[in-house]
């Protein structure tokens, strides 16, 4: 276990004295985290599953160990764990991996990040797949009676996020999972705003594929994510590249591979990422993923009274159980960016602003961006009690 104030303590960028409500974007790291990596980069900074001398003995058995610290993270087993570079790379790996076709049909909704949209659209054009998108209730939830509305027998896939990294709501996947398994039909699942925030249980779940970003709430480093594979689909999964330390043998015509995971590790991998992302999934584990999403829960509370300032209207469900650490958020009167820039001249406080990448999603609110202000466990009530403070001010002297 490991208080706020430990937490805060190991994380240099903190120091600087930033307000960092940005971790839906990406979060900074913490300083075990670091010194994983740096010890890498010092003391065996050899390539992985090539070599035979120690270092390289070294840095195979620091890179696969990640696997299982994932695993633990989710419920997993150990090969069940594909690396990526991040959950867009994830989500492409099952998109081409797939072999869909023309006659089949695949299933996300207007709540998804342009990640989990624009490789089932390009699927469309290239393959002649079909794809639908599936419409969210005005406080941005998917009802699970219209994905099982969408489904038909060409349907192979249904794509969707489990927090919308737009507005932070969180949608019933183990209902939508239950109904993709009752109909023979593959579930993905593009966990970026959860897993690391909240507990994530992909048996429990019951998914067929869970993507995830190493660089947000598991606090790992930037290029770094993971697919997860349940172990016996991988057998319908192509990889995404081909090239070395990949194969059992090759000739001048043909090619034998290895089996999962390592199949997906074509080319040198980011060994120091993925060994920093290990460390990452055990210092979230020392905190406590409870622990994580109680304290979460509770600062988003108190963010969610920025809802009773004049001018502001809050996005998504009113519900704190329907929400993950993200909200997101318009002053009448005055741009997002523009409060988004006042934020930061005035109080030092870092929020995104814009379409969030979810340009749908903006659509079906009937706006153009919004503010999206996101905590992670080491944000303090101080920190929220100032970030209301500044956009009351900013609703006051700027807004309608
Ligand atoms: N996908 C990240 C976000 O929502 C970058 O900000």
């Amino acid at each position: 276990m490991k208080t706020v104030e430990e937490v805060r303590a190991e994380i240099p960028f903190l120091r600087t004295g930033i307000i960092y409500l940005d971790s839906a974007a990406t979060t900074p790291t913490p300083q075990p985290v670091l010194d994983a990596m740096l010890e890498y980069f010092r003391e065996y900074s050899a390539n992985v599953g090539r070599g035979l001398h120690r270092a390289a003995r070294r840095a195979t058995e620091a890179f696969e160990a990640t696997r299982s610290k994932l695993a633990r993270v989710i419920n997993a087993e150990p090969e069940e764990i594909v690396y990526t570079k991040n959950a867009t790379e994830a989500i492409n790996i099952v998109a081409h991996g797939l072999r869909l076709g023309k006659g089949d049909k695949v299933i996300a909704t207007v709540l998804e990040h342009h990640s989990n949209l624009i490789p089932w659209q390009r699927l469309e054009r290239t393959r002649g797949v079909e794809l639908e998108v599936v419409g969210a209730t005005w406080d941005c939830l998917i009802e699970p009676s219209e994905v099982d509305a969408a489904i038909d027998d060409r349907t192979r896939l249904i794509a969707m996020t489990q927090v919308s990294n737009a507005v932070g709501s969180l949608q019933p996947v183990e209902e939508i999972s239950k109904l993709a398994r009752e109909h023979d039909v593959l579930f993905l699942v593009d966990a970026s705003q959860a897993v690391g925030h909240m507990p994530v249980d992909v048996k429990a779940m019951g998914c067929d594929f869970l993507a995830a970003p190493g660089h947000k709430g598991l606090l790992g480093p930037q290029g770094t994510g993971f697919l997860y594979v349940r172990k016996d689909r991988f057998r319908e999964l192509e990889p995404l590249l081909l090239g070395g330390g990949i194969v059992e043998s090759v000739d001048e015509r043909s090619y034998k591979l290895v089996g999962p995971p390592q199949v997906f590790d074509a080319g040198t991998p980011n060994i120091p990422g993925i060994i920093g992302l290990g460390r990452a999934a055990e210092y979230v584990l020392e905190i406590g993923i409870e622990r994580i999403a109680e304290r979460e829960r509770e600062l988003t509370a108190r963010m969610l009274k920025i809802g009773e300032i004049e001018q502001v209207q809050v996005y998504g469900p009113q519900d704190l159980k329907a929400r993950g650490g993200v909200v997101s958020f318009n002053i009448e009167g005055i741009g997002h960016h523009d409060v988004a820039a006042m934020l930061d001249e005035l109080a030092g406080i870092a929020v995104r602003s814009g379409h969030h990448c979810a340009e749908p999603t903006m659509r079906h609110l009937g706006v153009d961006g919004t503010v999206r202000a996101s905590v992670h466990y080491f944000n303090l009530e101080e920190e929220i009690e100032k970030f209301i403070a500044v956009v009351e001010q900013i609703a006051k002297e700027f807004g309608k």
